[in-house]
Order: structure tokens, then sequence, then C-alpha cells
């Protein structure tokens, strides 16, 4: 088999960059390890950046977004029972989009389904001659064995993936930083209780109330590492939300069982550079953000996006500019999504051992924000996304 961009991983960044590639007239394969009711069935982030909405409207897959999507046009922060509410529409002048990750790999996955892609429970995926300009990647599919030549790769496919080791050790730079708690994640049938986000910094941890719909809640609590998701039944959640959101948000809380209940590590990491001869990584195979802030889909919407535009100049004039360009293009979006998800999460969460210094400092930031429009317009830029 022969296409012109092998894309490996089927999450948003595989699946943005094969319609984008499409729409520009240009061939691709996406191929994933998973069956497509794995991936439509995982529960993932759910806040997209107008640059992302936009990206999906130019590139036709945003019929049910444009129709369920929520607009938010403003985010609460609360701390020790005080909370204030940042206007993102007047200060950065857009609004965010509450829209579920998994909606969305739905919408991409009907789409490419038209075409026969992706192609679902491809096996041992296996790159090959990446530093040369005939690149091939190898799969098993229904115990068939499969060459798949093609004039690049992308690696789209997740921390977890195979592509980023392709990168050799002594090209290779990352950083990391890993935070000393997770996030307890829960989601259920249940209208939100309130019709905007509310980050919470609580002296027993933080904790999250965010939405997918109008009917259907996601709420998480900061827990330590340690923790059990054994130890938390749907009430031990509830009540702690209800203590650590504060009463008016727990005056609006409708409770119900969970559908779905999980713990998240939260970390930084990102892996320079984002290239290697023919291979490109996107999304989570070269950067994972804390969630705090929302920015993990969002990057893949980006990357997809400047690799695409970069592969485009190849075939229309020959230019391996921007191509040559990606990596440090790309990763200067990255980077600035790294620092504001770095110190969004510095700002809202209790840290172990704290003698009290980091929380006056948090105290003293969180007022100073409350009152300062300069500063609401730092944290809203950021938070509404930064222009590609
Ligand atoms: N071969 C083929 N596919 C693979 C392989 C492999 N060896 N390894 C992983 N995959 C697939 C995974 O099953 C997954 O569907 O690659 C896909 C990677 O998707 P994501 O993990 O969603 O990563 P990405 O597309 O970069 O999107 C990042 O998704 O995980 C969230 O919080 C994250 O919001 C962020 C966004
Ligand atoms: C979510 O709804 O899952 C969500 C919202 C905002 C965040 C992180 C996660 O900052």
């Amino acid at each position: 088999m022969r296409t012109q961009v092998a894309i490996i991983g089927g999450g948003p960044a595989g699946l943005i960059l094969a319609q984008q590639l499409h729409v520009a007239g240009i061939d691709s394969v996406v191929l994933e390890r998973r069956s497509r009711a794995y991936v439509e069935e995982r529960i993932r982030a759910g806040v997209l950046e107008q640059g992302t909405v936009s990206l999906l409207q130019r590139i036709g897959a945003a019929e049910r977004l444009n129709a369920e999507g929520l607009p938010h046009h403003g985010v609460s922060l609360a701390c020790d029972g005080e909370t204030f509410r940042i206007d993102l529409q007047a200060v950065a002048g857009k609004p965010l989009t509450v829209y579920g990750q998994t909606e969305l790999t739905r919408d991409l996955n009907a789409i490419l389904a038209t075409r026969d892609q992706p192609v679902f429970e491809a096996e041992d995926v296996a790159l090959h001659d990446i530093a040369t300009d005939e690149p091939y990647v190898t799969y098993r599919k229904d115990g068939q064995e499969v060459r798949l030549d093609c004039d690049f790769i992308a690696g789209c496919d997740g921390a977890h993936g195979v592509s980023h080791k392709m990168i050799p050790q002594d090209l290779r730079k990352t950083f990391e930083r890993i935070y000393p708690f997770g996030w307890l994640g829960l989601l259920a049938d249940v209208p939100p209780c309130s019709h905007e986000l509310i980050y919470s910094n609580h002296p027993r941890g933080f904790a999250l109330a965010s939405m997918r719909s109008t009917q259907r809640s996601r709420y998480y609590v900061q827990v330590s590492l340690d923790e059990k998701l054994e130890d938390w039944p749907d009430d031990r959640i509830w009540d702690e939300l209800a203590i650590r959101l504060g009463p008016k948000a727990a005056a609006g809380m409708t409770r119900g069982p969970s559908l779905e209940k999980s713990i998240a590590p939260l970390r930084s990491y990102v892996a320079e550079p984002m290239r290697h001869g023919r291979l490109f990584l996107a999304g989570d195979a070269a950067h994972i953000v804390p969630p705090t802030g929302a920015k993990g889909l969002n990057l893949a919407a980006s990357d997809a996006y400047y690799l695409c535009e970069a592969i485009v100049g190849f075939y229309r004039n020959g230019s391996q500019t921007g191509l040559d360009g990606y990596s440090a293009q790309a990763l200067s979006r990255v980077w600035k999504a790294v620092r504001f998800s770095w110190w969004f999460t510095q700002l809202m969460h209790r840290f172990p051992g704290d003698d009290g210094f980091a929380h006056r400092v948090q105290v003293a930031e969180l007022d100073y924000l409350s009152r300062s429009r300069a500063a609401q317009t730092a944290m809203a830029e950021n938070y509404v996304g930064l222009p590609y």
C-alpha cells in the first residue's frame, strides 16, 4: 500500500490532521491500535479554544459542535470561601466552547469512515527508515502483515505510543515536572451545579466543577497519589465536592450515579525536537500538560494545524521550509501552554508539606487577579488560547 502521509494514532491529533490533509487534497492513512468502540467510549477532556473550534469549522467537522457546543463567556475561581468571576469575553475577546473530546472523536470518525478510515485494531505498528526519503510503516490487521509506504509519518499515538521512541536518545531532550497529587474525576448524567466552570482552591484540596452538556456534569477533586478508587464511593466524592466547591455550588448540585470514575496523576512533559527525518510528532506523543486549564486537546489541534501547513507547503511548492520549522513553531506554542498549565496548577492546588508560604502567595495572587484587569487579561488570553 502507498499513501502520502501515514498517521499513527487516531486520537484528536491524528484525526484532525487526517481531515485537514484531506481538505487540502493530500492522502493519508490513519492507523489506530484500539477498536472504534474503545476510542469512542473513552472519557477525555471537554473544553475547546476558539482556535480549535475555528479549525474544526474550516475542515468541515463542526456540524454537531456548532449545534451542541456550549459557549462559555466566563469562569469562576474560588479560594477559601471567596469566589470571583473572570469575564473571558470582556478581557480576552473570545469564549471557550464546552464539547466533549469523546463527541469530537465520534464526529471525526464518522467523517473519516466515509473514506474507510481510520484503520482500527492495527497491531504491532512499526516505523522504518524514518531518516530516509522513503520511510514506511508495517502493521498487522486481521492477521495479515501490511507494509505502508509513504512520504511522511505523523506520530500522533500519544504518550504510550511507538513513534516518540523512534527519535534517537542522543538527539532528544526531555523536560518533566511531576506534581505530588492526582485528579479524581467523576462523570454523571445530572445538570451542572453552575452554568460556568468553577476552579476552587480549598484547604482540603482543589476541586473543579465542569460539564459536557446541560445534562451531563464532569467534576474533579485533588487526591494524593496513593489514593485508591475503591476508597471513593460516589457519595464520598459528592460530599467532598460540596465542601470544596462551597455552599453556593453545593446548593445547586444535583447528585447522581457516576458513569465513569478515574484517578489521573498530573505531570508536565515535553520532548524536543518534535521531528526526526520524515517523522513528525504531534499531540501527546510529544508533550503532556496537567489538565488544569484544559490545554492537552487544544495543543493536539494546534500541532496538527502547523504540521498540515508544513506538509501542504511541501506538496504545493516543493518547499522544505515549513517542515524544517515545524518543531520550533509547534514547541513555541506548546511551551506557552506548558507554562500556563503549570502556573494554574501551582495557583489552585494545595501542596503537601507547605508550611503556609506557598498558600499565602496563592492568596495574594488570587486577590491580585480578582482586582487587576491586567492580571485577568494575562490569565484569560492564555486560558481561551493564544493565537496560532
Ligand atoms: N499504534 C497505533 N495507535 C496507537 C499506538 C500504536 N502503537 N499507541 C497508541 N495509539 C493510539 C491510542 O490508542 C490513541 O487513540 O494513539 C491515539 C493517541 O490519542 P490521544 O492519546 O488522545 O493523543 P492525542 O491525539 O495527541 O490527543 C491529546 O487527548 O489524551 C488526551 O488529554 C489528552 O486532551 C489530550 C489529547
Ligand atoms: C473537563 O471538563 O474535563 C475539564 C475542564 C477544565 C479543565 C480540565 C478538565 O481545566
